[in-house]
């Protein structure tokens, strides 16, 4: 068995920032930031929160699959800004939902966190141990951005994509997963949780740090190679791929993947020009937004890719 994803939904804050209200608040520009990242504007919350807004894409992904809330026999959200450190996000959006039989938790792999979701849901589904299974990518990142770094504060905006998986019948397909703890801090925002927590308040240390050049560097050497990877070990070839959906981190490492790997960039839908970098949201929203499009057809060959904070990435594949 493998899992079918037979529902997709997402959700954005209707508030948004464009680069020119960044222009107002640190020493940018909206030229600066279209040329560096393709980020136009984000959305970012006013009165939504992780939990709220992975609830809104819940709903639409499962009147799209056509599943009842009771129907869900497990709920994985993937976030790194949960509302609360218990209960977990999935139990509050068990709640809000009604889905009375999952079994739900949490998974932080930042922008890792849909792949390595999708790949869970799929080894649950796969062993039998859980059927109907929804996948929740929620992010409420305007929280814990440092709005005075200009170099970070211009990439990363609120958001939530969902999908519903079933049973189908087929065989996994290998899928290729690393993790570099040794390299965790290019990337890091420490938790506001712990000894000796209103030091790190003070130092900065409680809002994302990111050395932008590093992680840059990561992705465009680490995400071509695992998908390089994946097609040898599923046997696939790049040219009978029909869809690249790649974490929306930056419009440039998205053009460098392509060009690395010899594929039309056409191949790559992108929107960060509309929701910027929405972490473990980003795969999901625009896996819902080809859905409603109606890009995805039945068969299709589509690689999910992601790459972020642990550090962490991978590559994986999925028929539609
Ligand atoms: N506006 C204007 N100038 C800026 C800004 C800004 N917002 N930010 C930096 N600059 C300046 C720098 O100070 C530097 O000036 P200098 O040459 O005088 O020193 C110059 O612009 C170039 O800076 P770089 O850091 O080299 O700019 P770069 O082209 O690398 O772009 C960016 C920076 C956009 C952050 C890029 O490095 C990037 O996208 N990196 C990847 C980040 C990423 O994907 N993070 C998410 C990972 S996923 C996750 O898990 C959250």
């Amino acid at each position: 068995m493998i899992g079918k994803i037979c529902g997709t939904g997402s959700y954005a804050p209707s508030n948004y920032w464009d680069n020119n209200d960044l222009a107002k608040m640190v020493d940018t520009s909206d030229e600066w930031i279209r040329e560096r990242t393709g980020v136009v504007r984000r959305h970012i919350s006013v009165d939504d929160t992780t939990v709220s807004m992975a609830v809104k894409a819940s709903r639409a992904a499962l009147e799209n699959a056509g599943v009842k809330p009771e129907e869900l026999d497990l709920i994985i959200v993937s976030t790194i800004t949960s509302n609360k450190i218990i209960p977990c996000a999935a139990c509050e959006v068990q709640k809000e939902l009604g889905a009375v039989n999952a079994t739900c938790f949490d998974m932080s792999a930042a922008c890792s966190g849909f792949l390595f979701g999708y790949n869970a849901a799929q080894a649950y589904i796969s062993s039998g141990m859980y059927q109907t299974v929804l996948l929740v990518g929620s992010e409420m990142l305007s929280q814990i951005v440092n709005w005075q770094d200009r170099s970070s504060c211009i990439l990363f905006g609120d958001g939530a994509g969902a999908a519903v998986f079933r049973p189908a019948e087929g065989v996994l397909p290998p899928c290729v997963t690393y993790s570099d703890g040794a390299k965790g801090q290019v990337l890091s925002c420490e938790s506001r949780h712990q000894k000796g927590w209103e030091e790190k308040v003070k130092e900065g240390s409680t809002v994302v740090y990111m050395d932008g050049r590093e992680v840059f560097k990561f992705a465009v050497k680490q995400e071509p190679a695992a998908i390089r990877k994946l097609m040898e070990l599923t046997g696939e070839k790049l040219e009978d791929i029909d869809w690249f959906i790649l974490h929306q981190a930056n419009l440039r490492i998205i053009e460098s993947v392509a060009k690395r790997l010899k594929v039309d960039m056409a191949k790559f839908p992108t929107n960060i020009h509309e929701y910027g970098n929405t972490s473990s949201a980003s795969i999901a929203i625009l896996l819902d937004e080809m859905n409603r499009k109606g890009m995805l057809k039945e068969g299709q060959k589509i690689v999910l890719s992601g790459f972020g904070a642990g550090l962490s990435w991978g590559a994986s594949l999925l028929t539609w």
